[in-house]
């Protein structure tokens, strides 16, 4: 399976870190922010990867990633977003890339823990369809927040004022080759983006989503407090290697 990164977008919940930089480049303990998202794809034995940039500095991300060597992968693919057209809006990006192909996307500022070999097992069985992982949080208006009912999504709601669980959806997708016909027919929402939520909602309509709980933490970095916070998980888990 192939992998995308979506590192697109101009980070202005971040303002001033993001005023002459890439929210992407930005630190998270001692890595810039985008090695987490790939090193994740690379522990799910993807060997192929796009990175979609945008806004601030996205030369940078060439000269700091160049071939992938130190990842352990023989090349990177690259592509730029115009504007901040939304999640669903930089994922198109990556149908020249799939070519056909399923594709696991992971968004350039969620920081996950855990390794993600075999969901990304599960899913190559999965004949067609979607599949995503939810966390429980303490502030689910922040994300998208799933109903579930056993074993199935009913809906997704993107940054609910009264969400019906605390499920949040968290920035890891997995999708057959249907997304980009999916992200092509959606109009875009209230805020002038086009969704991720609502490219997830066509596939729960379809009957042809899956979900699974993330194991160990996660965390977005696109707040100041969600910054700060990936910066001492990160850290925990970095000093915890090091004396164990
Ligand atoms: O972190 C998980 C959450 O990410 C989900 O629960 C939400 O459903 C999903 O909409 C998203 O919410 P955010 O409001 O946190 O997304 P944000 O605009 O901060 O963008 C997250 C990443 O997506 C960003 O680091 C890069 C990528 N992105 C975003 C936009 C708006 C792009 O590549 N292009 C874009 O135009």
């Amino acid at each position: 399976m192939k992998g995308v990164v979506l590192a697109g977008g101009l980070g202005t919940r971040l303002n001033p870190l993001t005023k002459v930089t890439n929210k992407h480049l930005l630190p998270v303990y001692n890595k810039p922010m985008i090695y987490y998202p790939i090193e994740t794809l690379v522990s799910g034995g993807i060997e192929e990867i796009l990175i979609v940039t945008g806004g601030n500095n996205a030369g940078e991300f060439l000269r700091l990633l160049g071939n992938g060597k130190e990842f352990g992968l023989k090349h990177i693919n690259y592509t730029y977003q115009e504007g901040e057209g939304g999640i669903a809006d930089a994922l198109k990006l990556a149908e020249f890339f799939a070519d056909g192909d399923p594709i696991v996307v992971i968004l350039g500022d969620n920081i996950i823990e855990a390794n993600i070999h075999s969901a990304v097992d599960t899913f190559k069985k999965q004949e067609s369809g979607a599949k995503i992982f939810l966390k429980q949080v303490d502030d689910p208006e922040r994300f998208g927040v799933a109903e579930i009912d056993g074993k199935y999504i009913r809906g997704i709601e993107e940054k609910p004022k009264h969400p019906k669980s605390n499920y949040a959806v968290t920035g890891l997708y997995m999708y057959d080759a249907s997304v980009f016909d999916i992200a092509r027919s959606l109009k875009p929402s209230d805020r002038g983006e086009f969704e991720i939520t609502d490219v997830n909602n066509y596939y729960i309509k379809q009957q042809n989503m899956t979900f699974e709980i993330l194991d160990g933490w996660w965390t977005d970095a696109g707040t100041f407090e969600s910054l700060f916070r990936a910066n001492s998980l990160a850290a925990e888990k970095y000093q915890g290697k090091q004396s164990g």
